[in-house]
């Protein structure tokens, strides 16, 4: 079987047109535009990408960015003190703070202290814990697009039997929680698992997030099983890279996301469905 590419781009195209499409009906009725507050602590050259991904996407979305591009030795109060700030600006919808932070800073309580409301990462233990009882609010972005990715496949997920490898707080544990709400069976594997090709050979989908390129070998995926990449590794040369052998993957999977073009796209068409959801959540 040859596989179907799961187009990260067109989708996430799609997606932002939609918010684009909510955010001038908020408009048209004389409602301010969301605003969304980006901070960057530091210069750590992936994160100055992905932040400047979202930037431009919040201008094709209409919403309005607010950067805050702070210096890396920014103090903990400092930065604390600016969530404060934006938490209780009423024209601020959405807080994100980009992660990693410089090794000085406790970003579980940087996170911590983001409204609820606001916390468009979905970060929050109050967001992961209301995910936990079947009740979002906020969906942490990576897995919320990957759940849309999954339904443009039109493969029902009741049952499916679904290994989530990587148990980040940002990709795995969420991911796992969202697979679970669409009443999938979930394996959780990390780095401590046993015969991981085999927890993958059983799969009929396959969600990879742990950030090393080539690690899940396409000899491993079941004939039509959906493979889903969330790894962008850069190599030396500069090319990036999934954590999935996609060339050898994709003779056997029925659907697969490429890396690039496939879920980074849809982190940040997310984000933007995060912030008007925020928006008419808490303005109405
Ligand atoms: N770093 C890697 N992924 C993410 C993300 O989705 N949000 C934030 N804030 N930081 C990240």
């Amino acid at each position: 079987m040859t596989a179907q590419i799961l187009d990260g781009k067109a989708i996430s195209q799609e997606l932002i047109a939609g918010v684009r499409a909510r955010v001038d009906a908020r408009v048209a009725a004389g409602k301010p535009a969301p605003q969304l507050a980006v901070i960057l602590v530091g210069s750590d050259p992936a994160s100055q990408v992905y932040v400047g991904n979202k930037k431009r996407q919040c201008e094709n979305a209409g919403i309005r960015s607010l950067a805050f591009d702070l210096p890396a030795e920014t103090s903990e109060q400092e930065l604390l003190d600016l969530v404060a700030k934006l938490n209780a600006d009423e024209d601020v919808d959405g807080i994100l703070v980009q992660l990693p932070l410089p090794k000085h800073l406790d970003g579980d309580k940087i996170i911590e202290l983001i409204d609820p409301n606001k916390d468009v990462d979905g970060f929050h233990p109050y967001n992961i814990g209301r995910l936990t009882l079947k009740m979002p609010l906020l969906r942490p972005c990576t897995p919320r697009g990957v759940m849309t990715l999954l339904e443009k496949t039109g493969i029902d997920l009741v049952g499916k039997d679904a290994v989530v490898i990587g148990a980040s707080n940002i990709v795995g544990r969420p991911q796992a929680l969202e697979l679970l709400l669409a009443r999938a069976t979930v394996t959780v594997c990390h780095s401590k698992t046993k015969d991981l090709a085999d927890k993958v050979r059983g799969a009929d989908v396959v969600v990879a997030g742990v950030g090393i390129p080539n690690f899940v070998k396409g000899e491993w995926i079941k004939e039509g099983a959906v493979v889903i990449d969330v790894g962008i590794n850069r190599l030396e040369s500069g090319k990036l890279c999934g954590d999935v052998e996609f060339d050898t993957a994709k003779e056997r999977a029925s659907w697969i996301t490429p890396v690039p073009g496939g879920v980074g796209l849809m982190t940040v068409a997310t984000l933007m469905q995060n912030t008007i959801d925020a928006c008419e959540k808490r303005r109405g």
